[in-house]
């Protein structure tokens, strides 16, 4: 494995790979946990070559955010790369990834920008998508692996990869799951242990409006009740948003139908949580 810090080394060594060999690109901003490690197996078995960007971009953090405290463990991470036969680890500093100091570019996005975490988290989607930018610019891959745990962030990077002609394919993976339902996350570590214990209503409450959703009834409404009525119930959880939308455009719906998306955001403490499903209707 490779181990890169520099843009110009990244470049010369996917310009040096032969023509015909694909390209599978996980970007994270470390700390791995199995849901990153199911990435790049994933990557690895589709493409010949992996490569994993660890980031911690500061651009995707508000003010009050948890960029400081961010968990960075990078010699742990590429021990674990190195172990899941990742080619290609890069590792940039801040001043290589943005070195004006400030961006003057930006992707701009639509309304997809404003809905669900987005009305809470002003910015952080612009950033999340402007560095997947850079790094896919950067990269160049022929599959950008990203996971369904962050539902709009995938949605946001499926749009901006079409719409600007990025040339990616856009592959979203199953979230995976503490034994308990909670989904992995790097700021799971954050939480008191009782936290981490009411964190798993989560999962709760997407269970339970699923099995409401799955009655016949055609109410949006009575799925989102089924969601706050677990939620609450909960005295450690404060609620942020509960979504039942369309899971391609994230538009609120009132009657189910077509792929559908259920979506909490939660603070738990001061750990902000998100985890979501999908389900069918025809
Ligand atoms: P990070 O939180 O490190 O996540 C990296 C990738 O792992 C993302 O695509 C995320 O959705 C996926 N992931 C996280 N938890 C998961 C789980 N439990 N199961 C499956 N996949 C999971 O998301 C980011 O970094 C950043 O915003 C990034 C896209 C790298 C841009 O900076």
């Amino acid at each position: 494995m490779e181990l890169l810090t520099k843009k110009f080394q990244v470049r010369s060594a996917i310009n040096s790979l032969s023509n015909n060999k694909s390209i599978g690109f996980v970007p994270t901003m470390g700390s791995f946990h199995e849901g990153h490690v199911s990435l790049i197996r994933k990557a690895a078995e589709e493409c010949d070559v992996v490569v994993v960007s660890v980031f911690v971009n500061p651009t995707q953090f508000g003010i009050g955010e948890d960029l400081a405290k961010y968990p960075r463990n990078i010699d742990r991470d590429s021990c674990l790369a190195e172990e899941e036969g990742v080619d290609i680890f890069f590792a940039p500093s801040e001043e290589e990834m943005y070195p004006k100091g400030r961006q003057e570019t930006w992707v701009r996005l639509g309304e997809i920008e404003e809905k669900l975490c987005g009305a809470f988290r002003p910015g952080h989607f612009r950033g999340v998508a402007t560095v997947v930018a850079k790094l896919t610019n950067i990269v160049r891959p022929n599959k950008l692996y990203l996971g369904e745990k962050d539902f709009q962030q995938l949605r946001v990077v499926q749009r901006m990869v079409e719409d600007l002609d990025m040339g990616a394919e856009v592959i979203g993976c199953p979230t995976l799951r503490e034994p308990d339902g909670l989904a992995m996350s790097s700021r799971n570590a954050y939480m008191s242990p009782e936290e981490r214990a009411a964190a798993k209503v989560i999962y709760e409450a997407l269970m339970e409006a699923k099995k409401v959703a799955q009655t016949g009834t055609h109410s949006a409404d009575r799925v989102k009740q089924a969601l706050v009525e677990k939620l609450v119930s909960e005295p450690l959880c404060r609620l942020q948003f509960v979504s039942v939308c369309d899971s391609e455009s994230l538009e609120e719906l009132t009657r189910l139908g077509g792929s559908v998306l259920i979506a909490i955001g939660a603070y738990f403490g001061t750990t902000r949580m998100v985890d979501s499903i999908v389900l069918s209707f025809s």
